[in-house]
């Protein structure tokens, strides 16, 4: 059978994972393919450490030429992970007139455009379907399952480890601190694990998605990013009080002239599919205007379901290979001339309703005077809930609002939090339902 040689560079987690699927499905893959994908060259600075893997004689190397200078190898992965090394790998590999398959959200989601073009200067492809929701082949469907339809927008549970921490402190009444040490011990966690937490990671994931659904570059300092670490039991406790599950959302819209892209902790409704994808698992929700809502649910990371969308993209620049030819599917979704950069709305003009906890002294006239500042503003409350004292301390006043300005909430917010009464930041918690849906 004929072969097509691939070159890896990073033999971490999921590196192992791609040389295990390589191993144990290599009679089915080769059979979809008509070849058989062949991996020639290992590369890592580390080649010492046991992987619990035999390998070939000679298959591991440190040195990177032993793949980019090798002219029988014209696929090239990279799982080196961050921006850096990785960056110089993927350009050298693309310069050198080799296709690239990454897992590397964060050079796309930062680098992306000028990948892109370095791929089309030399006629190659790169491919990332590892890079959003791990095994779910959420890229591809954007790029090729739903063509046909306008993407309305995209709800993305797509960080395995925010979700898993929000789900045992949902679950088990837990601290946030408390959850945190655990999850990192799955093995899910960034090297940084603030990139989990603070919604960095989601926000790289998130930024592809958007770039491929609208056909637009995102800066990706654009995109509006805040973690879950300053959530508590007691919002949970209260969310679950009005129904609502809270869940770290990469959310993107089609908004008029502009697009929003922004990923922190939201409130949804605890009847809806994505409400139930707890743990580490991953959930995209993709609305599409012929299709209407479509949901695409897996593991969102570790070395098997990882590897079997970097292997899936071999697959798909193979055939390529065979079948000449890589620009069947343009790398952006759009071809180059119809990709136009879409304004990322600012946060202060989103619209959106809004949990709000206030710690304020318990005494007469309080409630009037946040309802009075929320009411100059523009803001209309659904609901308030004001428990009962159980201390001399604060008391929690808690209010869902209807649809609100961003910039009016938190101007309204800096006026009431900057009271004498009030003893503490207000909290404020994001809510997507649709208004029409209240009971
Ligand atoms: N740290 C990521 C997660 C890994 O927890 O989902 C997958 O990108």
């Amino acid at each position: 059978m004929e072969k097509i040689a691939v070159g890896l560079f990073g033999l971490g987690t999921i590196g192992t994972g791609v040389v295990q699927v390589l191993r144990e499905n290599r009679e089915v893959i080769a059979h979809r393919l008509g070849v058989e994908l062949f991996l020639k060259k290992i590369v890592d600075l580390d080649i010492e450490t046991d992987r619990g893997i035999v390998f070939e004689q000679g298959i591991l190397s440190t040195k990177g030429e032993e793949i980019l200078k090798d002219p029988e190898i014209p696929i090239v992965i990279e799982l080196i992970g961050g921006t850096g090394a990785a960056r110089k790998v993927v350009e050298a590999a693309l310069s050198a007139g080799k296709h690239v398959v990454t897992a590397n959200k964060a050079l796309l989601a930062i680098h992306g455009e000028e990948l892109y073009k370095t791929a089309r200067k030399h006629g190659v492809k790169i491919c990332f379907e590892a890079s959003v929701g791990g095994g779910i082949p959420i890229i591809r469907t954007l790029k090729e399952g739903l063509p046909a339809n306008r993407i309305e927008s995209i709800y993305g549970i797509v960080n395995g480890t925010a979700n898993y921490i929000l789900t045992k402190m949902t679950d088990e009444g837990e601290a946030f601190d408390n959850v945190l040490a655990e999850a990192m011990a799955h093995g899910y966690a960034e090297a940084d694990p603030t990139y989990d937490v603070e919604g960095i990671d989601s926000a790289h994931k998130l930024a592809i998605l958007a770039s491929l659904a609208f056909g637009t570059p995102i800066p990706f300092d654009q995109v509006y990013t805040e973690g879950i670490s300053r959530i508590t039991p007691l919002d949970i406790e209260y969310a679950r009080g009005f129904g609502y599950k809270i869940k770290l959302l990469g959310i993107t819209k089609a908004s008029d002239d502009s697009i929003e892209a922004r990923v922190h902790p939201t409130m949804i409704p605890e009847r809806t599919l994505l409400a139930q994808v707890d743990g580490v698992l991953n959930a995209i929700y993709v609305n599409g205007n012929a299709v209407g809502p479509t949901l695409y649910y897996g593991k969102g990371a570790g070395a098997m379901p990882t590897a079997s969308a970097v292997v899936g993209d071999l697959v798909e620049i193979a055939r390529d290979i065979l079948h000449g030819g890589t620009g069947r599917v343009p790398l952006g979704a759009f071809p180059e001339e119809y990709r136009q950069p879409l304004a990322v709305r600012p946060m202060d003009d989103v619209l959106t309703r809004y949990f709000l906890r206030f710690a304020t002294a318990d005494r007469p006239g309080v409630l009037s005077r946040i309802s009075g500042i929320l009411a100059d503003f523009g803001i209309s409350i659904s609901s308030v809930i004001q428990t009962g004292r159980k201390s001399d301390g604060p008391v929690p006043i808690v209010m869902i609002t209807h649809t609100a300005r961003e910039r009016d909430v938190k101007e309204a917010l800096n006026r009431i939090d900057a009271l004498e009464m009030t003893a503490d930041r207000t909290v404020l918690i994001r809510i997507e339902d649709q208004e029409g849906e209240e009971e």
